[in-house]
Parts: C-alpha cells; sequence; structure tokens
C-alpha cells in the first residue's frame, strides 16, 4: 500500500511505478525514480524509446492498446504519463477497479480537450482569454468574434500544431476544419510559465516562474530563463494563478501551467500539462527538488520537496535542424561545453527530424544577465544535424 503514512517501513523497491510513454520526459523521470529506489517499467511501441533505455523494463505497445495499458498498469503499484495522448477509457476502468493512476484518468480527459479544460478553469473564476467553442470553422462566425483570434484544435494538439492565430479574416484560409475553441489573442508582453506540485493530502510545492525569451522578429528561440525578469508583484501573481489553476483541477503530480503576461499587465491562464513539463528541465540542476523528483514524491505518497532555486539558469532545447533527418549528429559540443555552468542532455532518439525535441542544455550563472550571455553563446554554437540530409 501507497499513501501518506508516516513511520511505515519501505520495502525495497519503493515502488512498482509505470509510465506511459517513453520520451525524454519519461526517462528524467525514470531517471530520478531509479535514483530513489523504484522499479520502472516504461509502455511505449518504439523499441530502446528513451526512457526504455534507463528503466528496468519496457513493454512494447501504444498508447491506445487496452490490453498494453492493463498490462503495465496491473504490473506496477502506480502509473504516471509522459505525455497525455493516451486512451483514457481504459485507464479510467482501471482506476474504477482500484489501481492507482496518477493524475487521474479522468482529469488527463479533461485536459486532453481544450475546450474541457478552458471551461472548468473558468467555471473556477480563473482569468482566460475570452473564449468560444467551434465545431467547424466558419468565417462569419470568426468575423463575428473579431480579429486578432487563435484557433485551437480541441484535441491533439501539440508543440504548436494544431493552433492557428490569425491577424484579420485574410487568415481564415490557414483554419483547421476541426471541432476548435477560438480566443482573443493576447498583445503578449511575456510567455511565462510555473511547475506546480500537488500531493494526495493536496499540500503544494510551487517552483519560480520562467520566461520564454523570443527574438526581435518574434519567434520563441527555445530558449527559457529563470526567474522570470519581472516585478515581483507579478511574479508573486503568476504563481498564485498556477497554484490556483492546480487546485481547481485537484490534480495529483506535477503540473506545467502555461501563463500569457498581456502588455497591458493582465495574466491569463493557457494551457496546463497534466506532467513534469519542458519548461521545468531547468530544475534538475538548477533547484533543491527537480520537477521530476517531486512529481515521484507526490505519486508515490512522500512528502514534497523544497521548490527553490539555488541560481539563476537558462534552459535551451536542442532542436533537430532543418534540412537533416536520420541518425543524430552534434555539433559544437566541444566549445558548448566549454561554457561554465553549462549541462548537456542528449535524450537518446534513434532520429533526429527537422524541429524535433533532440535534448537540451541548462546553464547555472550568478545573474541572469550572465546566463542569457552565455546561452545566447551555447545557441550559437549547438546544431543538432543528421548522418543524411533530406
Ligand atoms: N490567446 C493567445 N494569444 C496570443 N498568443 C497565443 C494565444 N494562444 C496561443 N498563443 C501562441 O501559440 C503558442 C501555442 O499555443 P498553446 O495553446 O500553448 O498550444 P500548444 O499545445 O501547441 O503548446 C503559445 O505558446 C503562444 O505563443
Ligand atoms: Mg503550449
Amino acid at each position: 500500500m501507497l499513501g501518506q503514512l508516516k513511520n511505515r517501513a519501505y520495502h525495497y523497491p519503493l515502488a512498482r511505478l509505470g509510465i506511459i510513454g517513453g520520451g525524454q520526459l519519461g526517462k528524467m523521470l525514470a531517471q530520478k525514480a531509479k535514483q530513489m529506489g523504484l522499479h520502472v517499467t516504461i509502455l511505449d511501441p518504439a523499441p530502446h524509446s528513451p526512457a526504455g533505455q534507463v528503466a528496468d523494463e519496457q513493454i512494447l505497445g501504444g498508447f491506445e492498446d487496452n490490453e498494453k495499458l492493463r498490462a503495465l498498469v496491473e504490473r506496477c503499484e502506480v502509473t504516471t504519463y509522459d505525455l497525455e495522448h493516451v486512451a483514457t477509457a481504459a485507464l479510467k476502468i482501471l482506476a474504477e477497479e482500484g489501481h492507482r493512476l496518477f493524475p487521474s484518468p479522468h482529469l488527463l480527459e479533461i485536459i486532453q480537450d481544450k475546450l474541457a479544460l478552458k471551461d472548468v478553469l473558468a467555471t473556477r473564476g480563473l482569468p482566460l482569454p475570452p473564449y468560444q467553442k467551434i465545431e467547424r470553422p466558419r468565417v462569419e462566425v470568426f468575423s463575428r468574434f473579431g480579429f486578432p483570434l487563435v484557433q485551437k484544435a480541441r484535441f491533439g494538439g501539440y508543440d504548436g500544431r494544431g493552433v492557428v492565430v490569425m491577424r484579420s479574416a485574410a487568415d481564415f484560409a490557414h483554419a483547421l476544419p476541426v471541432a476548435s475553441t477560438i480566443e482573443r489573442a493576447v498583445a503578449l508582453e511575456k510567455e511565462l510559465a510555473v511547475m506546480v506540485a500537488r500531493d494526495q493530502a493536496g499540500n503544494i510545492a510551487c517552483y519560480p516562474v520562467v520566461e520564454m525569451v523570443f527574438d526581435p522578429r518574434g519567434n520563441l528561440l527555445d530558449l527559457l530563463l529563470v526567474p522570470a525578469r519581472l516585478e515581483p508583484s507579478i511574479a508573486a501573481r503568476a504563481r498564485a494563478l498556477a497554484i490556483a489553476a492546480v487546485q481547481a483541477l485537484k490534480g495529483v503530480g506535477v503540473f506545467g501551467v502555461e501563463l500569457f503576461l498581456s502588455q497591458a499587465g493582465e495574466l491569463f491562464v493557457n494551457e496546463i500539462a497534466p506532467r513534469p513539463h519542458n519548461s521545468g528541465h531547468y530544475t534538475i540542476e538548477a533547484c533543491v527538488t527537480s520537477q521530476y523528483e517531486q512529481h515521484v514524491r507526490a505519486i508515490i505518497g512522500l512528502p514534497l520537496g523544497d521548490a527553490g532555486l539555488l541560481r539563476p539558469a537558462a534552459m535551451l532545447n536542442l532542436l533537430g535542424e532543418p534540412g537533416f533527418a536520420g541518425k543524430p549528429v552534434v555539433r559544437g559540443l566541444h566549445e558548448a561545453l566549454a561554457i561554465s555552468g553549462l549541462s548537456f542532455h542528449l535524450y537518446g532518439k534513434a532520429e533526429t527530424r527537422p524541429l524535433r525535441k533532440m535534448g537540451h542544455v541548462t546553464i547555472l550563472g550568478e545573474s541572469i544577465d550572465e546566463v542569457l550571455i552565455k546561452a545566447q553563446k551555447a545557441k550559437a554554437l549547438l546544431r543538432m544535424e543528421a548522418e543524411a540530409r533530406v
């Protein structure tokens, strides 16, 4: 039995943990779980997945394969996810049978539907950009709502796929032909993210606010800075909002809360990931307790750790270079690792593709200015190419 029990004896392994999905988040989670003495099983369709490489075992199977999901959950004491696109119907049955899955499949189901998530958060009074449900895109409906707007597919989107920003009616030609939401385009001052951990008793550990850095042409640089360069009162509001969002969902585990800060100084919740998040990678080196350890603690019923920041940090995703596909080749590694305070992560994916997340670096420093300069230097040096061009 797992639970928040003091004075109990913990037998090795501390728990049998199942992770649905063998990507980089599952890998870093499995590494932390192994450090803490858990037994880890991964479910992923790809042999030798990044997480499978560091786990005790991997079950080969897809995230919609009910039999494989059952096989995983039944051999583990607690099961979690490295992605949210999984068959929740089968998992809900397993949860009703008494198996422990965190976060709950019911919550996963809400988060899989961008509309359902917005409705829950709006009902709880959390600030969101005004939004509307759309069955199929119609230009009259979009015009009545007003441009600029953002159309989001309700199901299946990630990493910007399934999101279309429309400045005016002329952009309607790019509309996604699926059930969606449309929402007010926020005049962004900054995009922020906050990792929040919540345990089974409702205790909270909240990380500092992270800021995504844009280049002057408005493109996301794949560069994160922490602590975000914000007035302390705005940072405090952002953290309070992120905590309120996770409490509204009664989530158990670690959650990545994406926020918008508008040019008018308003804060909005954008979306919530029910798992460790790309914007929390920095916690491995820069925080007392990493997001991965925090997630393990929350779901096996151990007390949450200190989420405090040790030093200012930057995180840079290493994305597959456009024009290359196939076996990964890293360029500039020797030069980048000469930057002091830089830690390098390569996920172990067998093949790179344009813009695929292949690894990341975290850079620690004494000040935010210092880490920003070092991160820009690392960004200019590091490249993820491949043995073949496309
Ligand atoms: N309402 C909005 N106003 C302005 N920009 C937005 C809005 N919604 C989304 N975006 C932009 O699109 C990006 C992706 O949208 P998001 O909802 O986070 O989808 P994904 O699941 O792909 O991350 C955001 O990070 C932001 O840059
Ligand atoms: Mg997002």
